[in-house]
């Protein structure tokens, strides 16, 4: 598979250079990035995607607009460099703090070397943090795992996951995959319901591509199956990842999330969101009438790619001249998620929950 990580910094080409995830799974190409805008097309092409790495690559992004500068003002091309990775795309909130966080770095007291520095050591050091946090999640969420497994002799635990919150969407092992890829580690049997995830096909590109690079067992089902599944007792578990989580425990995630969180609740199957602290909007309490829903070109609907005869192609799947809506993301209100899984730890989705896992934030809120 090449480099472990998803994003990582070629010292000898003095460039950042990531998998990119429109080929996958027919093509595994590797893209480098040398400039500010070229960050922000990874973000906006989807070569990468995923909060946690979105919020890595913007960190990179900012490093490369102080590397590249050649002006005047560096501290206001920095804003400029900030705001227009912010606009790149609004769900998950790791970009914009990636990029507060790196504005915080650099200070007008420094040369714009010393600056440059500190943003690279700022975007790396982010990036170790995020492995760091996927490593924890692994190792809470798979006691939630292990606690099921013991009442399945001899039969597998299945879990269901919606899009793609894998190692892919972050820099080494996940969020909602990092307790699947321990428990098979530790020999856990596990099975893994894999979501196709419409309009993008996250689930079934790259989850699937993931999951089989590992050697877990998965099955990829169209999205409409998690309910069917669930009234018969075949999910034991639902784990999905977050672009934004709020402070009271409401989650946005990949489209499509809510309604699995509905179907989980009915049947009883318990639901949780994993996600890293860079995941959470300290400042927002309301989900639903809060968190922006990225809105994208039509195209994702209207059109599938799929390989024929060796190569890729695009099909039109849809009469010409229906029109289509295309919402990035849904909101599952706090109520629906049974728990949240974060570096620190289990806690409920509720405000309480929350701060009682990161207690220096009661301060602020
Ligand atoms: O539109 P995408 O592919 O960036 O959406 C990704 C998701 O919804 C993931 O589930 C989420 O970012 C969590 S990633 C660990």
């Amino acid at each position: 598979m090449g480099n472990p990580q998803t994003i990582w910094y070629n010292k000898e080409k003095n460039l950042v250079e990531t998998i990119d995830q429109r080929f996958l799974p027919f093509q595994n190409r590797v893209v480098e990035i040398g400039s500010l805008d070229e960050a922000r097309f990874a973000i906006t092409d989807m070569i990468v995607r995923g909060a946690p790495l979105i919020g890595v690559t913007a960190a990179y992004g900012m490093y490369l607009a102080a590397r590249n500068f050649s002006g005047d003002d560096f501290y206001l091309e920095m804003q400029r460099a900030a705001d227009w990775l912010k606009s790149s795309r609004p769900t998950a909130v790791n970009l914009a703090f990636a990029v507060d966080e790196a504005l915080s770095v650099i200070s007008d007291r420094n040369t714009v070397l010393e600056n440059t520095q500190l943003l690279f050591d700022y975007a790396e050091n982010l990036k170790e943090r995020e492995i760091e946090f996927s490593k924890n999640i692994g190792i809470h969420g798979l006691e939630l795992i292990k606690a099921i497994s013991k009442n399945k002799i001899g039969e597998p635990v299945q879990i269901l996951t919606h899009c793609n919150a894998g190692r892919l969407a972050c820099v080494e092992l996940g969020t909602a995959t990092a307790p699947i890829y321990l428990a098979h580690e530790a020999g856990i049997p596990i099975h893994v319901w894999v979501d196709e995830t419409r309009p993008r096909n996250q689930g079934a590109r790259l989850t699937a591509w993931e999951l089989g690079e590992a050697g877990i067992p998965h099955t990829v089902i169209p999205d409409n199956a998690g309910g069917h599944l669930m009234q018969h007792q075949m999910v034991d578990l639902v784990i999905v990842g977050s672009d934004r989580t709020t402070l009271n425990g409401d989650v946005a995630n990949k489209i499509g999330t809510y309604l699995k969180a509905l179907a989980a609740a009915d049947n009883c199957v318990p639901f949780y969101a994993a996600l890293p602290s860079t995941t959470i909007d300290w400042n927002l309490n309301d989900g639903i009438a809060e968190i922006p829903i990225e809105q994208r070109d039509g195209r994702e609907v209207w059109m599938m790619e799929g390989m024929l005869n060796n190569e890729v192609h695009e099909f039109r799947i849809l009469p010409e001249k229906s029109p289509v809506a295309n919402y990035g993301f849904d909101v599952t209100p706090a109520r629906l998620v049974t728990g949240l899984i974060t570096e620190r730890g289990v806690c409920k989705a509720t405000r309480e929950g929350i701060l009682e896992l990161f207690p220096e934030r009661s301060l602020k809120n």
